[in-house]
């Protein structure tokens, strides 16, 4: 069997220029949706990702904030700046990009944004309401999967659905959100972490496989189930270039869908940032 590749920046590209449709009605009201980013310090992988989004942004007709600090700012400065944000009326989404430096307490600053102009959706109120299935704003990469899984027509209502990895960011909220009564998901999910016996036994079953770990080929050809959807959201920097953390070559033989590295959830995660800023300005 060969599976399809599932496009991720041809799908990407669709809910963009319906984002734009929708950037482009907010003008015809007078209003400019604005997406402030906020970069402390000078890790080359988040310079490139805040790049990318600020591109992308100004691609749909979104105005950009841009914020670089230095890694040395103080945790009270970046949380002025986040009040300053959060009462500036042309700003509409406040991205701040993860990680952030040791001394600075991430889960204060998420805390700090405005929960109606959190566009990452990291905010404690936005991932209660994804939990309670009453969203406001979804993290943009689970978001991201979750459209690409429903515009590549893979039901997921009854699946077997395996998330390999349990971060705030991935892991816990594509969990909670295949998980509710809603178009979308209505999935049977496990979750899968570093306390898992045997993370291959849970795979094996997988019907959906989330990836979400941060080791290159992490899933091998025997962890996967025949016939079944990957999508991978690693983005491992190896010797060999950008890789996945599923064994791409392998899941093109044993499976039916596949998502590539790059090329597949990556640019997703950005169009549904857009999608939740515009959403943010009324759009
Ligand atoms: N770091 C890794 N992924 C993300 C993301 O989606 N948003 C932000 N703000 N930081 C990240």
């Amino acid at each position: 069997m060969t599976a399809a590749v599932i496009d991720g920046k041809a799908l990407a590209q669709e809910v963009r220029s319906e984002v734009k449709v929708r950037a482009l009605a907010l003008a015809e009201e007078g209003i400019t949706p604005g997406l402030a980013t906020v970069l402390v310090g000078e890790d080359p992988a988040s310079r490139v990702y805040v790049g990318a989004k600020q591109k992308a942004c100004a691609e749909v007709g979104i105005k950009v904030w841009d914020y670089p600090l230095p890694s040395s700012t103080p945790e009270d400065e970046l949380l002025g700046l986040i009040a300053d944000l959060n009462a500036n009326e042309g700003v509409h989404g406040i991205l701040v990009q993860l990680p952030l430096p040791e001394h600075i307490d991430e889960q204060k600053v998420l805390v700090a944004v405005d929960p109606l102009k959190d566009a990452d959706g990291f905010h404690p109120m936005n991932l209660g309401r994804l939990l309670a299935g009453d969203p406001l704003v979804a993290p943009a990469t689970p978001a991201g999967i979750q459209e690409m899984l429903m515009r590549s027509n893979v039901e997921v209502s009854g699946a077997e659905v395996v998330v390999v990895g349990r971060s705030n960011i991935v892991g816990k909220p594509i969990a909670a959100m295949l998980l509710q009564k809603a178009p979308g998901a209505n999935g049977t999910v496990t979750v899968c972490h570093t306390g898992t016996r045997d993370i291959a036994q849970h795979t094996v079953r997988a019907d959906i496989l989330i990836a979400a770990i941060g080791r290159a080929h992490a899933i091998t050809g025997p962890m996967l189930k025949p016939g079944s959807v990957v999508i991978d959201v690693g983005m491992n920097r190896t010797e060999d270039g950008l890789k996945g953390d599923v064994d791409f070559d392998a899941a093109m033989e044993i499976c039916s869908q596949v998502t590539p590295v790059p090329g597949g959830v990556g640019p997703m995660t950005i169009a549904m940032l857009l999608s939740n800023t515009v959403m943010l300005a009324g759009g």
